[in-house]
């Protein structure tokens, strides 16, 4: 199904609005895309060339708060049991009678794994059509929480909700067929990959005939798996953090098998590298990030059909 008047392009919007979302004041000139700049003389890169593993910057605020989250998320894989809030929240939902908030968009997009909202945010503020409608979900209850306190946050054209995605038996408040965007940011990455496939097939179940999964995440020998030290290693290419998250690092391939076991046909299948370069702090970050589109087949035709 076509995306209605003023939809289209969404799908680019959710991946690349989350690598540099800025909102600019009427009036100011808008800056160029951030990557875009292709440097060919690799000793202009830095004036004194460094490479180093990790960044020297004193955390943001919202970095922290990231960490927070992490440390939330981290507590409850320790604990290996669900969180109250986040049960009560689920149980409260799977009792609701009538329709779901969304029920009558015309398109609908969720992200899942959607953090503090910086794929969402964008997503509603540069999609104005009133029959887009837009779910979000994350396994933490403070994330969520913090989405719907969003002043940005309107309940007409978007829905927060826990949910985990490695969770298959959960009661998920988004009916099956009904999705035409699911996205996937760096969330992936954090199951254990005896999950990976059932999650995925999960996942495209919510999908309508035609309707495509967005996947940004983390890609073999990236930087962050280079600098993992010993003892952070839990099995093949499945490494903890600190904070005790943890992330696995995908080749093309893996990804392709888990989308087409899940009856997903590839539209785009990539890795992008590139040089992350902090000119302040004099540092160079070699990123490699994969990033995929696959499509759930429209039906065919009845006459077709044998
Ligand atoms: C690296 S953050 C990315 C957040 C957001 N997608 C973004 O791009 O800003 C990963 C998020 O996935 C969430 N997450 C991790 N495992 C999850 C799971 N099994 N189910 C749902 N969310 C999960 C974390 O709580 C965290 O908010």
């Amino acid at each position: 199904m076509a995306a209605p008047d003023g939809v289209v392009g969404v799908e680019g919007a959710a991946v690349k609005q989350h690598l540099s979302c800025q909102i600019r004041p009427p009036g100011m000139k808008k800056r160029p895309q951030f990557g875009t700049r292709f440097l060919t003389d690799p000793r202009q890169v830095l004036p004194a060339q460094r490479m180093v593993g990790h960044s020297l910057q004193k955390p943001s605020r919202r970095k922290m708060f990231g960490l927070h989250l992490y440390q939330r998320q981290s507590r409850l894989q320790s604990a290996g049991l669900p969180d109250q809030e986040q049960r009560s929240e689920v149980a409260a939902f799977a009792h609701t009678d009538g329709d779901i908030p969304g029920s009558s968009a015309k398109y609908r997009i969720m992200e899942v794994g959607c953090g503090v909202g910086n794929t969402v945010f964008p997503i509603l503020k540069t999609n104005n059509d009133p029959g887009l409608f837009v779910y979000c979900c994350d396994f933490s209850s403070t994330a969520v929480e913090l989405v719907k306190s969003n002043p940005e946050y309107d309940p007409e054209r978007c829905f927060a909700f826990v949910h985990d995605l490695s969770d298959v038996e959960a009661n998920c408040p988004v009916p099956d067929g009904t999705l035409d965007v699911i996205v996937l940011i760096f969330v992936f990455s954090a199951l254990h990959p005896d999950k990976m496939q059932a999650s995925i097939s999960r996942l495209a179940r919510l999908l309508k005939p035609g309707g495509v999964i967005l996947l940004r995440d983390y890609g073999r020998y990236d930087m962050a798996q280079l600098r993992f030290k010993k003892g952070r290693c839990l099995s093949e290419n499945f490494y903890v953090r600190g904070d005790g998250t943890r992330v696995y690092f995908f080749t093309q391939d893996e990804l392709h098998e888990m989308f087409t076991q899940a009856g997903l046909d590839k539209v785009q299948n990539l890795v992008d590298r590139r040089l992350q370069v902090n000119r302040g702090k004099q540092i160079t970050m070699y990123r490699v990030w994969i990033q995929c589109k696959y499509r759930k087949a429209v039906a065919e035709p009845l006459e077709t059909q044998g």
